[in-house]
């Protein structure tokens, strides 16, 4: 049995994928025992109806998959992880950096993984989840005891038939990913567009030369793989040209009134400059005004 905390696009997409019967959602206090019920349209053939049980006190999950937002991770955790085993394997599914770390060094004694994907998952509708995107996921340990489950976990969830793949280098496939967050989320949530429409607004303009300096001195300073600010630019518009016609999660985030993920993007970066002494203003204002859209 495989267990799923987190009932969101992302969770409802490798429930989905994952063999039927196999898997089951981590029920949240007052959950009522009927399945959660939901349509999926995979990216290609006809939508099914997907059922997916709860999961019961007395199974013991062989995995973990969570897939929270990065701000609720810690606190839904806490009750789960009283009541799983030492060994299983908790593979962690969020964005941005800085909640991943938070859990690791709580709980360092368990096999903590992290992964990251691309594959693309939405909910237009309530009870309708889409495949939105093929793409790829890279899981690696964060803790000591979870890299001996790091293939393990891998052949689990290729299970779903999506490409997944073990990676040593966990820590800079995740910097990969937040250096696209950091240079297209926040843009497009004060804009208020799509992702390929920040390249045509000034305040993009104005900001992503300036915001590409500081990502390139934390990048160093942080002993990840060196790039300079061209090249994060070049990355970053790469990504907002290919994905031009979608909304990213932080703007679906402010259009659905939720909490976004700032603090873990944009906000992260903010922090970690003040701790190794670097200056990084427009991370900062990025931070401050998609907070105030909050
Ligand atoms: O967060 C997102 O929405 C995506 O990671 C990205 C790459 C910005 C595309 O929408």
């Amino acid at each position: 049995m495989i267990a799923i905390l987190g009932a969101g696009s992302m969770g409802r997409l490798w429930a989905a994928k994952l063999p039927t019967g196999q898997v089951a959602f981590v029920p949240r206090p007052e959950q009522s025992v009927a399945p959660l019920a939901y349509h999926f349209r995979p990216l290609q053939g006809p939508e099914i109806s997907v059922q997916i049980r709860w999961l019961y006190d007395f199974q013991s999950p062989s995995l973990l998959v969570v897939t929270t937002k990065a701000g609720d991770t810690l606190n839904a955790l806490q009750p789960v992880l009283s009541r799983l085993p030492d060994t299983t394997p908790i593979v962690l599914f969020q964005n941005g950096l800085g909640s991943q770390q938070r859990v690791a060094e709580t709980w360092p004694n368990r096999p903590i993984l992290a992964a990251t994907t691309t594959e693309g998952a939405n909910r237009p509708e309530s009870g309708l989840t889409v495949h939105a995107g093929k793409g790829e996921t890279w899981i690696g340990a964060l803790t000591p005891t979870g890299e001996t489950l790091v293939s393990k976990s891998v052949s689990t969830l290729a299970e779903t038939g999506l490409s997944v793949q073990a990676e040593p280098e966990i820590l800079t496939r995740l910097w990969q990913k937040l250096v696209i967050n950091a240079g297209i989320n926040a843009f497009t949530a004060i804009l208020n567009c799509p992702n390929g429409e920040i390249l045509n607004h000034s305040f993009y303009q104005q900001w992503i030369g300036p915001l590409c300096n500081e990502i390139s001195a934390l990048l160093a300073a942080s002993g990840q793989p060196p790039r300079s600010p061209t090249s994060l630019r070049g990355a970053i518009e790469t990504v907002a040209r290919n994905t031009a016609a979608n909304t990213s999660s932080m703007r679906a985030d402010r259009l659905a009134r939720r909490p976004t993920e700032i603090d873990f993007i944009n906000g992260y970066l903010a922090r970690l400059g003040a701790e190794y002494g670097i200056d990084t203003p427009v991370n900062q204002m990025l931070t401050d005004r998609v907070k105030q859209l909050d």
